[in-house]
């Protein structure tokens, strides 16, 4: 995913970026209009991710925006590929995570009220699909997060996902929940469904 008006390189200075409400790389060094440049910057990049995520969803409408983020706690690890179009560097794909009060069921059918991480949105560019993005990206979340995928709630997973965290995870046995939330065995070991 390119954007012809600006370098992607010019923004982001490491291949997977952090985003949090202020729609600015972690750290970001510049000063009062270099700040608000890059946030503008940064909030067409999401808008435009988010629609192609929704996209391949087949959602009506983004669960990622830049003004979603503006609104939010979330988390946003964003995934580019700085050696794409001819070195300017280009938006590979996103993943956001935030904590969600939930009622979640347990094995034996009690339910319990739980704040757990939760994955909210996860894409890969189209031309990047099945060659270890996603990988890539999911295994800098767990390691930043300190969390194992089994201790994560996942808001509506599509097929591709839940085969994603089979073959790289083992995942697959799925407590059953009256949400969109999907769980897995292992949810509630350690007290880790209690956030
Ligand atoms: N069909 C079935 N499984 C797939 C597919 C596919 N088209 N694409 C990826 N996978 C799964 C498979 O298990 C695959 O292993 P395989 O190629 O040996 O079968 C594995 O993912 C590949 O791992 P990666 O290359 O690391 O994954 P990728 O970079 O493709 O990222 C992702 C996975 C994010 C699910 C990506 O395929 C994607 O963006 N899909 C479209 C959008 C989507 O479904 N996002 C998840 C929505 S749910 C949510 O966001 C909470």
């Amino acid at each position: 995913m390119e954007f012809n008006f600006f370098p992607v390189n010019n923004i982001f200075k490491n291949d997977i970026t952090i985003v949090t409400k202020e729609l600015l790389p972690e750290g970001f060094p510049g000063d009062g209009s270099a700040k608000v440049d890059c946030a503008n910057k940064i909030n067409i990049i999401l808008d435009e991710i988010g629609w192609a995520s929704a996209k391949a969803q087949q959602l009506i409408r983004p669960i990622t925006s830049g003004a979603k983020m503006k609104l939010s706690d979330h988390i946003l690890y964003l995934l580019t590929d700085p050696g794409d179009s001819n070195g300017r560097g280009s938006v590979v794909g996103l993943l956001k995570i935030g904590r969600k009060k939930l009622f979640m069921f347990d094995l034996a059918g009690y339910q319990h009220e739980v704040e757990p991480l939760c994955i909210l949105d996860f894409y890969i560019h189209e031309s990047k699909q099945r060659t270890g993005c996603g990988k890539k990206l999911f295994e800098y979340m767990l390691e930043h997060q300190n969390v194992r995928p089994q201790q994560m709630a996942i808001d509506r997973p599509s097929e591709k996902f839940l085969s994603f965290l089979y073959k790289h995870y083992g995942l697959e046995h799925i407590l059953p929940q009256m949400n969109n939330f999907v769980v897995f065995n292992g949810f509630f070991d350690h007290g880790s469904g209690d956030g």
